[in-house]
């Protein structure tokens, strides 16, 4: 039986395991991306490795979210960053360069190789044919460590596309009609593989706009074949000897196929505040708008504005209406700026942000109180915008450009025919892209340091020592029924900011349950956390788990675990036991819990039932559910430690 193209990457680079949809491989990672929320604490982790420099083919390191440097710990964080990255032979992309995917779709995405990426929207490189995923700092850290990144085979999805796109339909559209369908859930365990012969029809600005989006679907990853398109695209890049033709066999077998013609397509709208909530525009016209932004990792491409300006030409942008253009990458800024069009645009009334995600998580541009805005982003989760009574509307360029000019939601066809003159401006590439200053886009041989750089908001990351014989200590805290990762790190802003230093952090654990915890676990060195049912629910924030960790929690007994919050505590090296409810009513915080058996002989050893001995008094049992690579980290005191012990065997 034939290959799909997924299959095809994935057994090139498989370490362990076989593609079995629902079973566990281990796959070895060719590339990796950071940004800068999430990319402090993933070159914490790495340090801690002790390695001199990456183990990947390539590593950058961006700076998108948060570049406006209002507060000292941005910028601290921004040169801790460049000195990480100089420092261990990562590229360094500056604050205002552009967001990761852009500038990494640009300089660095290849066909057939295998990305991990510290941020959801990873799957973008996927329109040029590599298989890239979002993970956790964690795995990500260890991946530049050499080590390989553990999945569950996902599902293999063929998104058959047929016909040609209409005038004023575009790629935006082809995503939002999936999510139309498909709801926010649709893509969960699956990688979408895109077919058919409507793929050739697609340019690859296009197709990424497509696979960025499929995170909106709950997808693993997304991936298109390569063929000329790609080839062409990364001519006009300047990096045609990176081409490489890849697609899947031709009697490939999918798990599952939907078919999209594109040619039914017409301009659609996701309303507030889910994508998913997807209908034609010509639903919803009428509707006052009173900010328009054009921007994000999903349509803040050179050839997503352009349509864009051409729509301005020559004409004005309504009174209660503002439009903001914040350009995916510094590139695509300085391209339309040579070509004129930012001028053009300025003089219709927009204006223009640095190239920054910034207002797709509420950095800027917060919308006025219960109105009104469109935005070309992905997502429209409320108060994302900034403010909790948020409208935000998800649409394409065209879309949100003819709302600019008519003060409402309008399907950009009867606008048209209302203007007469107002021609769908289609997509256009291009001759050739100019390329990233050599200051803005910083290559690992140009580093700017050789040191790492830290604030004093950056502390270190301990590493744990691997599991010792005895396992135990005070209950330092017994809790309820559904503690979620929000009460064991909370996420608010005062004390997220906190993330690049974890001794600082740690002072919060589980404050919203006993502000007293934090201390008495230092004073105690470490002890036990005692729960009810379903600890752990909510994000999966590594946090709640790293905290923890740091503070000296050995082992958490729970009626039942959260699955993610279970998994990172494996991956932070405490011992979650799983407790029945009559010994979760006879414990009491203060009590003394022991674990009796040699805990790291019977972690390794496979044992499933562990006694535990409560103030030397009566006896309980914990039940340990973990598989075979779970417990090997375990005993090893972490994933970071397994990942150095791995390297100092050799
Ligand atoms: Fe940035 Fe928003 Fe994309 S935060 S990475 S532009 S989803």
């Amino acid at each position: 039986m034939g290959q799909t193209l997924t299959e095809k990457i994935l057994d090139d680079h498989l370490v362990e395991g076989e593609l079995t949809p629902g079973e566990e491989i281990g796959i070895e990672i060719d590339q990796v991306l950071t940004q800068d929320t999430t990319g402090t604490l993933v070159w914490l982790q790495f340090e801690a490795l002790d390695l001199d420099e990456v183990q990947t083919e390539l590593a950058a390191q961006y700076c998108d979210h948060q570049t406006y440097q209002f507060d000292f710990k941005n910028t601290d964080d921004h040169r801790f960053l460049r000195s990480a990255a100089g420092t261990f032979g990562a590229h360094f992309s500056r604050p205002g360069n552009g967001i990761c995917h852009n500038v990494h779709k640009e300089n660095f995405a290849a066909p057939g190789k295998t990305m991990l990426g510290s941020d959801s929207h990873t799957p973008t490189p996927g329109g040029l044919g590599e298989l890239a995923i979002g993970a956790g700092g964690l795995d990500v850290a260890v991946a530049m460590g050499g080590g390989a990144y553990y999945i569950d085979m996902p599902e293999v999805v063929s998104v058959r596309l047929e016909g040609e796109l209409p005038d004023w339909a575009t790629a935006k559209d082809v995503i939002l009609e999936l999510l139309r369908r498909l709801s926010v859930k649709g893509g969960v365990g699956k990688v979408l593989e895109y077919t058919g012969p409507g793929v050739e029809t697609l340019t690859v600005p296009e197709r990424t706009t497509i696979t960025n989006m499929g995170t909106e679907l709950g997808a693993t990853s997304s991936i298109f074949p390569t063929d000329e398109q790609t080839e062409d695209y990364l001519e006009r890049l300047g990096r045609e000897d990176e081409f490489v033709e890849i697609g899947p066999d031709e009697d490939a077998e999918y798990d599952d196929e939907i078919v999209v013609d594109l040619s039914d397509l017409e301009p659609l709208i996701a309303q507030p505040s889910m994508p998913d909530n997807v209908v034609p525009v010509t639903e919803v016209e009428g509707v006052d708008v009173e900010q328009v932004m054009i921007g994000s990792c999903t349509n803040g491409a050179y050839e997503d504005i352009l349509p864009s300006a051409k729509m301005l030409e020559g004409r004005n942008i309504d009174k209660k209406t503002e439009m903001i253009v914040a350009p995916g990458s510094k590139q695509a800024s300085e391209m339309l700026a040579r070509e004129g069009w930012t001028a053009e645009m300025m003089a219709a009334g927009v204006n223009f942000s640095e190239a920054t995600c910034g207002a797709c998580i509420g950095i800027g541009h917060v919308p006025a109180s219960d109105s009104v805005s469109l935005r070309t982003f992905n997502r429209n989760f409320e108060g994302r915008s900034g403010i909790e009574d948020d409208n935000v509307y998800l649409c394409s360029p065209e879309v949100a450009t003819a709302a600019a000019i008519a003060g409402e939601i309008i399907d950009p066809r009867n606008l048209a025919d209302e203007l007469g003159d107002l021609d769908a401006p289609g997509l256009e590439m291009p001759d050739s892209y100019i390329g990233n200053s050599e200051s803005d886009l910083i290559a690992p041989d140009d580093a700017v340091d050789d040191e790492l750089i830290k604030g004093p908001n950056i502390g270190d990351v301990p590493l744990k020592d691997p599991l010792e014989t005895e396992v135990g200590g005070e209950a330092l805290l017994k809790m309820e029924d559904n503690i979620t990762t929000d009460h064991i790190i909370p996420a608010t802003q005062d004390i997220l900011m906190y993330r690049s230093n974890v001794p600082k952090l740690s002072e919060f654990t589980l404050s919203r349950v006993d502000d007293t915890f934090a201390q008495r676990a230092l004073d105690a060195d470490g002890g036990v956390l005692v729960a009810g049912e379903n600890y752990g629910q909510g994000s999966s924030r590594e946090h709640a788990a790293l905290c923890p960790m740091y503070l000296g929690i050995e082992t958490v007994l729970a009626q039942s675990f959260a699955r993610i919050h279970k998994a990172n505590l494996f991956n932070f090296g405490i011992v979650p036991l799983t407790i029945d409810e009559e010994t979760y009513e006879k414990i009491e915080q203060g009590d003394d819990i022991e674990v009796v058996d040699d805990a790291a002989e019977a972690v390794k050893s496979g044992q499933t039932e562990f006694t535990i001995r409560v103030n030397d008094d009566w006896e309980a049992t914990g039940q340990l559910d973990a598989s075979e690579r779970e417990r090997e980290i375990l005993a090893a005191g972490g994933k970071l430690s397994h990942t150095k012990m791995q390297h100092d065997e050799g």
